[in-house]
């Protein structure tokens, strides 16, 4: 305690990283502040933790999803208890201050929102945030009421809406936080805080002023609904309701008292808990703090080797974006390429992007200066000599096979013994790669995503004589460059692209029968992908999507058909986005993809009659039943080391839509018995369109992906 008539209450759960509200902590506070209430001596209760740099994390989440299936009444009553709990905060006898260092976010920002006081350290872990819609829900315990009483309706309907954290300026400048100091004169100023307070009595008309309805007039009210509106419609599309739920909430509960305030925010919450959208998001959570655990292997024994520093052969699409991914985490890099304007092309492709500030959306001199000399080029002839001086060498030049073994004949001689070989091939089995190798087990894939800048997912692929230790030093390597690693068992196409094949090829298939591709776009982006499938290929370029494709049909030919219209626009030079026309042209100033005039003419032999006519429903189900049903057998072929890494795979490497949990968890939601029946009228089309025997199984059984 630091004064006899200040009491300090330090948040600080044993075996534990994080502080959460958990339900025992609650009962625990609630238990602290039935003592403390009764005590007529004290001036002041600061609220800190005893973990550095790390104040509240939020609430349980395992005890959120263990009660998705509670009846809206049980969810209301659980928000109202929680409210009432923390609104103690702000009528004790006494001052209330919460001193918080480092991140602070959802329960834990309610708990210090309902304080009189907040003061916060100049740390950089500090955050304060409501990160809640990312969940699908928003806040429940009074974060809705209280935000927009102390920092006004605009700040905190953003801070809400949005689920972004500010720092401790911008919550300065707000008035959420009185005072931002070192971390260690936290609890001094905290001190000082509580006397002047008592003092001046401030707190007591900011707690009958906080109390009331929010002053503001009609018309202000009006203009900021519309705008929010409007802002969060574009951001999510429709398929987010969490965001537009709180803004009508917050809109409407401004005008009552906070008591009343209290009451919509819990029923507002209770239409939200447990709703579709919300129990897909807390899986991508749960997905999410999966992989950040895991190491790779289930051994215990076995330790990552160090990597400080990295080569990259190939400074095309994916050499350039693995480089400059490399190096926005400081770690050097050497690049090379066989073609010298090539490897000038994609080194100036990294130096723009390292030196791209994303907060001015421009290039920054300093970036430049600091990034730039982690990039060393470095030409075909002397390249295997640089290499050699790195602890990593991933391969990124075409997918041709003989093309990567030669490289890795004439490399691997000059490696260091402790060197990790690895491919960024897409769709080529590992194990043939290595075969010729004098040290397979050291050889893996480590396959980036495209873009890689925006793409978080490395699948790290085990080749069948890949060491353990390869393997975890290939997914700490991949962690330390702030990606999200899953482990892939070997085959063609790995995970992904094993999944993501069908849904491309089903596009074209659909194209050729008549569908409109503005129509199969619109489809795929209603379902939730960031993009349709036609203007993928043309990102990932036509080039690469023949070279895979022909890896897949020729692994896989029972089910996947080599469509004659990629080689074809191919041939006429249209490799996609790169070249600047593949199924679009990018010919204007942005790049954007735009219809060609020219493409009907060019695919118009390949297109089949009579033409038919699809619905929505139809294009959905051509495109998305099809990369279940390859799911469901890459399951069967235990490619995956759990079938949650499917849906995390999907969801980080793809753009697979979040709101939809994943391609199993969205499985999950129809059925499989419901799946089955909906692909009777597909029949015709063969394997690719037939249940697995695993569907079928699970069709019989009623037994489900996430059992
Ligand atoms: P790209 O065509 O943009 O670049 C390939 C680069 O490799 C070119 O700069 C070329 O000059 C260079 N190259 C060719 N032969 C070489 C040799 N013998 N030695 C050194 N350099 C050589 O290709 P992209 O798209 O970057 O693909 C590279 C690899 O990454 C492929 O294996 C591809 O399957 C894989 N990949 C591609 C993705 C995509 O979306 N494009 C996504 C993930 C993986």
């Amino acid at each position: 305690m630091p004064q006899d008539d200040i009491a300090q209450l330090t948040i600080n759960m044993p075996d534990k990283g994080a502080n959460i509200l958990s339900q025992s902590v609650l009962e625990e506070l609630a238990g602290q502040l039935d003592g403390l209430e009764k005590r007529k001596d004290l001036a002041g209760l600061i609220i800190c933790s005893g973990k550095p740099g790390m104040f509240i994390a939020g609430a349980d989440l395992r005890e959120f999803a263990a009660s998705l299936d509670a009846p809206k009444e049980d969810v209301v009553a659980i928000c109202r208890r929680g409210q009432t709990l923390f609104s103690r905060l702000s009528n004790c006898p006494f001052v209330t201050v919460v001193a918080i260092d480092g991140i602070c976010v959802g329960g834990g920002a309610e708990l210090a929102i309902w304080c009189d006081r907040r003061i916060m350290s100049d740390n950089e872990k500090t955050e304060f945030g409501f990160p809640e819609v990312k969940l699908g829900l928003f806040p429940g315990w009074g974060g809705t009421v209280r935000a927009p009483r102390i920092v006004g309706l605009s700040n905190a309907l953003e801070m809400i809406t949005g689920g972004e954290s500010i720092d401790p300026k911008i919550a300065a400048t707000m008035g959420l936080t009185s005072d931002v100091v070192p971390a260690d004169r936290l609890l001094d100023a905290a001190v000082d805080m509580i006397r002047a307070e008592k003092s001046s009595g401030e707190y007591l008309r900011d707690r009958d002023r906080w109390s009331k309805p929010i002053e503001s007039n009609e018309t202000e009210l009006g203009f900021l609904g519309i705008t929010a509106s409007a802002y969060i419609q574009q951001q999510t599309k429709g398929q987010y309701p969490a965001p537009m739920a709180a803004l009508e909430v917050m809109m409407e509960s401004a005008c009552v008292d906070a008591e009343q305030a209290l009451q919509m925010e819990a029923e507002g919450m209770a239409q939200l808990f447990g709703s579709p959208v919300n129990a897909a998001l807390l899986n991508v959570f749960f997905l999410q703090d999966r992989i950040k655990k895991d190491r790779g292997v289930d051994r215990k024994d076995v330790q990552p080797l160090a990597i400080t520093s990295v080569g990259v052969i190939g400074a095309g699409i994916m050499g350039a974006g693995i480089a400059a991914a490399n190096i926005k985490r400081r770690m050097p890099v050497v690049l090379t390429d066989a073609a010298p304007e090539s490897l000038n092309k994609g080194a100036q492709n990294v130096l723009e992007e390292v030196a791209f500030d994303r907060k001015t959306k421009s290039a920054n001199a300093e970036r430049a200066i600091q990034f730039g000399p982690l990039l060393n080029i470095s030409v075909a002839e002397a390249a295997n000599a640089e290499l050699a001086t790195t602890d990593v060498v991933i391969e990124a030049v075409v997918e041709n096979a003989n093309v990567k073994k030669k490289i890795f004949a004439e490399l691997e001689p000059h490696l260091h013994e402790r060197t990790i070989l690895a491919s960024n091939t897409s769709t080529i089995p590992i194990t043939g790669l290595a075969k010729d190798l004098k040290h397979p087990e050291r050889f893996c894939g480590i396959h980036f995503f495209n873009p890689v800048r925006r793409m978080k997912l490395v699948e790290v692929i085990r080749g069948e004589k890949t060491s353990d230790e390869t393997v975890v030093t290939a997914v700490a390597y991949a962690k330390q460059i702030g990606k999200l690693p899953i482990v892939v068992n070997d085959g063609p196409g790995f995970l992904v692209n094993r999944l993501l094949f069908p849904y491309m090829n089903e596009s074209v298939e659909l194209l050729c029968e008549g569908a409109a591709i503005k129509d199969i776009e619109r489809v795929a982006k209603k379902f939730g992908m960031p993009m349709g499938p036609i203007e993928l290929f043309d990102m990932v370029g036509l080039d690469t999507a023949v070279y895979a494709g022909r890896t897949m049909v020729e692994a896989f030919p029972d089910r996947f058909v080599a469509s004659p219209v990629l080689p074809s626009l191919l041939k006429s030079g249209r490799l996609g986005q790169k070249s600047g026309a593949g199924f679009y042209s990018y010919d204007n100033r942005k790049k954007r993809p735009e219809p060609d005039p020219k493409l009907p003419g060019l695919i118009e032999i390949y297109m089949r009659e009579p033409k038919q006519e699809f619905t929505h429903e139809q294009i959905e189900q051509c495109l998305f039943f099809p990369m279940l049903l390859e799911a469901t057998r890459a399951l069967e072929d235990n490619i995956v080391r759990d079938a949650r890494d499917v849906d995390f795979g999907l969801i980080f490497g793809l753009g697979f839509p979040p709101f939809k949990g994943g391609l199993l968890h969205w499985a999950d939601t129809i059925g499989a018995a419901k799946i089955v029946e909906m692909l009777k009228p597909y029949e015709e089309l063969g394997e690719r369109m037939k249940p697995t025997n695993l569907l079928q199984e699970m069709a019989k059984t009623g037994k489900k992906f996430y059992d």
